[in-house]
């Protein structure tokens, strides 16, 4: 595995595996690497000749008071982790690579950033996400491009972005990966102590709750919801939002009619954590 720093390298190696008729892969990551990010590399080491990983903690889509400078970082464990999964080019720029003086471009997905993270959060974020993955498009050139439906709404921004601006990349959304217990696995799992991450699992088991409504032909919203909130209740979490919405365009739906996002996000001691299930309509 070659760990690349500059744009021009990334694009030469690229290149050179085209020449040789190679499909390319890309999994862009910010790092702290746990098998959710894993299970990208896989997919993409299945189906692609060159696999390249992006790791970069992307300055531009944390807001001020968010956690970016905690972030956690560690490139030795991470290089060692993507190259145990056979990935050929760890791309790790510095900021100055990525946003050199004068960058002024910004992507915004306007509808879809409005709402759930986007409304948490603020434009900023997903502002950030479109940029900086646009970028990466840019320079690795992907066939396919893997993204965890861990974070769904990312996704939907991304598949977005690639439509709206006639990208010719294709985009793999892969399952979310969980513990053995179902908390959704996440960097961010780190900052939880002992108690928060007992209480982390409450999230996964209120989209349970709701998802066992809804195959039990439960179809109102607000009963699925309220399925899932007592669970919340229960736990002792206030979440930033518990809400279902539209699968394909998240607008808020008040009947299961067609599938549909049941998505969460919530402090649980000092971290900020998302999940969401997929409830289907038939
Ligand atoms: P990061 O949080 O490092 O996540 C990188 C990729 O791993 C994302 O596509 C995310 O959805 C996926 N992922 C994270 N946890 C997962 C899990 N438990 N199961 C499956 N996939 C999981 O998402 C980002 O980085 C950034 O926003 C990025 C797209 C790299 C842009 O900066």
């Amino acid at each position: 595995m070659r760990i690349l720093r500059t744009i021009a390298e990334v694009r030469g190696a690229v290149a050179d595996a085209r020449g040789a008729g190679k499909s390319i892969g890309l999994v862009p990551t910010m790092g702290a690497f746990h098998e959710g990010h894993l299970s990208l590399m896989r997919r993409a080491r299945e189906r692609d000749g060159l696999v390249v990983v992006s790791l970069f903690v992307n300055p531009t889509q944390f807001g001020a008071n968010e956690d970016l400078g905690a972030y956690p970082r560690d490139e030795q464990r991470d290089a060692a982790l993507a190259e145990a999964e056979g990935v050929d080019i760890l791309f790790a720029p510095t900021a100055d690579e990525v946003y050199p003086d004068g960058f002024a471009t910004t992507i915004h997905v306007a509808g879809l950033t409005e709402v759930l993270c986007g409304a948490q959060r603020g434009p900023h974020h997903f502002d950030g996400v479109a940029t900086v993955v646009a970028k990466l498009f840019g320079i690795a050139c992907p066939d396919t491009a893997y993204f965890g439906q861990k974070d769904a709404q990312q996704v939907m921004v991304v598949r977005r972005v690639v439509r709206d601006l006639n990208l010719d990349v294709r985009i793999e959304a892969c399952p979310i990966v969980r513990e053995p217990d179902g908390l959704a696995m996440s960097s961010r799992n780190v900052y939880l102590d002992a108690d928060a991450r007992t209480q982390a699992t409450a999230l996964n088991r209120a989209l349970d709750a709701a998802s066992a409504a809804a195959e039990a032909g439960e179809r109102d919203a607000s009963r699925l919801l309220t399925a899932a909130q007592r669970v919340l209740d229960d736990a002792g979490i206030a979440p930033e939002y518990l809400e279902l919405r539209d699968a394909d365009d998240l607008r808020t739906v008040d009947r299961l009619d067609a599938d549909a996002l049941l998505a969460v996000a919530a402090r649980v001691g000092t971290a900020r954590l998302i999940d969401n299930h997929v409830l289907k309509a038939s």
